[in-house]
């Protein structure tokens, strides 16, 4: 299973790059207005830091203007991932870009229908938000279930899972079990995921007892 960081801050992607647990990164214009930067200082900076896929996503609602904003995002580097929305137009997009050889993240997906038209258009990968669909009382990772299913059915069909909207470290293992390709996680998840009391308790007493004995390793 893939890791991407969910963030646009590229100082927690620095901090966590050394890791060697990160694979890409995704953002959205939300987690951009977090960062407080400016959206292509902010996107090249991360398409140099981290090897894998890069999502930037385009804020225009029309097929022209999605294709121009991902035309300006493509020289940023060869790891660029145009994300688009689950739209009628936002599909098209996808279709084009994914034609050329673009990595395209099909955003938003609430349906395996919606999954299926991805999949269909070329997408590189499908992001079913996982914890959205958790806040409204639906059960984010059925989705993903139904949407491994039906992309199973079908060898032709390339688009990875991305499962996104993470909240805990559950969704992430549950993802992993369901069989998502890759899971985007917001940095505090990932610092979740390494935690266990019964971890920091059994340091504590080896600490301890090696402290006890008076040695040093070197
Ligand atoms: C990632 O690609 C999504 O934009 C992100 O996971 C959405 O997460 P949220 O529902 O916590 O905003």
């Amino acid at each position: 299973m893939k890791f991407f960081l969910d963030t646009a801050d590229v100082n927690d992607i620095r901090e966590l790059m050394p890791t060697g647990l990160v694979d890409g990164v995704t953002t959205n214009p939300s987690l951009i207005a977090k960062s407080g930067g400016d959206i292509r200082q902010v996107i090249q900076e991360i398409c140099d830091m981290v090897d894998g896929p890069v999502s930037a996503e385009v804020t225009a609602l029309d097929y022209d203007g999605m294709i121009k904003e991902a035309e300006s995002f493509l020289p940023m580097g060869d790891n660029i991932t145009i994300k688009v929305p689950l739209t009628p137009e936002g599909l098209r997009a996808c279709k084009t870009l994914s034609d050329r050889g673009v990595m395209v993240n099909v955003t938003l997906c609430f349906s395996p229908g919606q999954a299926l038209l991805a999949a269909k258009a070329g997408a590189a990968f499908i992001s079913p938000f996982l914890g959205r669909l958790d806040d409204i009382g639906h059960d984010g990772m059925d989705l993903i279930g139904q949407i491994a299913e039906i992309y199973n059915n079908y060898p032709n069909f390339t688009t990875e899972i991305l499962a996104a909207s993470i909240r805990h470290p559950l969704h992430v293992i549950d993802a992993a079990r369901i069989g998502a390709d890759v899971v985007t996680l917001p940095p505090k998840v990932l610092h979740q995921l390494y935690k266990h009391p019964l971890t920091d308790k059994g340091i504590d007493m080896f600490m301890a007892d090696w402290k006890s004995t008076g040695q040093s390793i070197l």
